[in-house]
C-alpha cells in the first residue's frame, strides 16, 4: 500500500458503496450502449453498473486496493471490466471512448483544469462527458468531501474548464446522498453534461 487511499480501502471495503452514484444511474440509460472511460472509479461500483448494462466499461484509479476490489466485483458479478492502476496523468488510453464519466473526482487546483482537459481528449468525436462532484457550498455539510474550497466545483469553473464541449446540462443541486460510510446526507454538488463537436 502507498498511497492515502489504499489505506481508506483496506481499512473498509464499499467505501461510496456498492451501488452507482444516482445521476449515473439515471443518465447512462439515455444512451447507445458503446464504450465508457471512469477515471478514479475507487472501488469501481459505477463501472460494476455500466458493465452490467452491456457497456463495453474501462476504468482506472491511483489505488491498488481499490482496483483490486473492482476486479474482484466484477469477476462476482460475472461481467467484464478492464481495470488499471493508474495515476490520471500517466494514463494512456488505447482508444477513445463514447462516455467518460468524473464521479468525484476532486483534483488540486494546479491539476484540476488539465485533468478536465484529459478527460474531454479521452471522449470520441460526439462522445459525452459526465460528471457529478461537490459544489464548493459543500463546505457548510459534512456528507462527505474535500474539506478545501479549490478542490471543490461551481458551474461557472466547469463551463471553462469544457468550453470545447457543447454543454447540456451544468447545475448546482441539493441532493440526498446515500453512498457508503463516505457520502451519507445532505449535499451540495454540481452535475454536467457536456459533448465533444
Ligand atoms: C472520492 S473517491 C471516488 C471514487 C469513485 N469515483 C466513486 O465515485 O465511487 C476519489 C478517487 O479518486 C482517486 N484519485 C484521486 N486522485 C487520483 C489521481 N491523480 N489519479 C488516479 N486516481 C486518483 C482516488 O484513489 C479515489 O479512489
Amino acid at each position: 500500500m502507498n498511497s492515502p487511499w489504499d489505506v481508506r480501502y483496506a481499512n473498509q471495503e464499499a467505501l461510496y458503496g456498492k451501488e452507482p452514484n444516482a445521476f449515473l444511474a439515471q443518465t447512462l440509460p439515455e444512451f447507445k450502449v458503446g464504450s465508457i472511460l471512469l477515471p478514479c472509479d475507487g472501488e469501481g461500483r459505477n463501472g460494476l453498473f455500466a458493465a452490467r448494462q452491456g457497456w463495453e466499461v474501462h476504468a482506472f484509479d491511483g489505488s491498488q486496493v481499490g482496483v483490486k476490489t473492482a476486479e474482484r466485483w466484477a469477476s462476482e458479478a460475472g461481467v467484464k471490466m478492464h481495470c488499471t492502476v493508474c495515476d490520471a496523468f500517466d494514463f494512456v488510453p488505447v482508444q477513445a471512448f463514447d462516455v467518460v464519466g468524473l464521479f468525484y473526482a476532486h483534483m488540486p487546483p494546479d491539476q484540476r483544469a488539465e485533468f478536465h482537459v484529459r478527460a474531454m481528449n479521452w471522449l470520441k468525436p460526439g462522445g459525452t462527458l459526465l460528471l457529478e462532484g461537490f459544489h464548493v457550498d459543500q463546505l457548510q455539510f459534512h456528507s462527505g468531501g474535500p474539506r478545501n474550497e479549490s478542490m471543490l466545483f461551481t458551474p461557472e469553473m466547469l463551463a471553462q474548464d469544457f468550453i470545447e464541449l457543447d454543454i447540456s446540462q451544468n447545475e448546482f443541486l441539493q441532493v440526498s446522498l446515500d453512498e457508503g460510510p463516505l457520502h451519507q446526507g445532505r449535499a451540495s454538488v454540481v452535475r454536467f453534461v457536456g459533448t465533444k463537436k
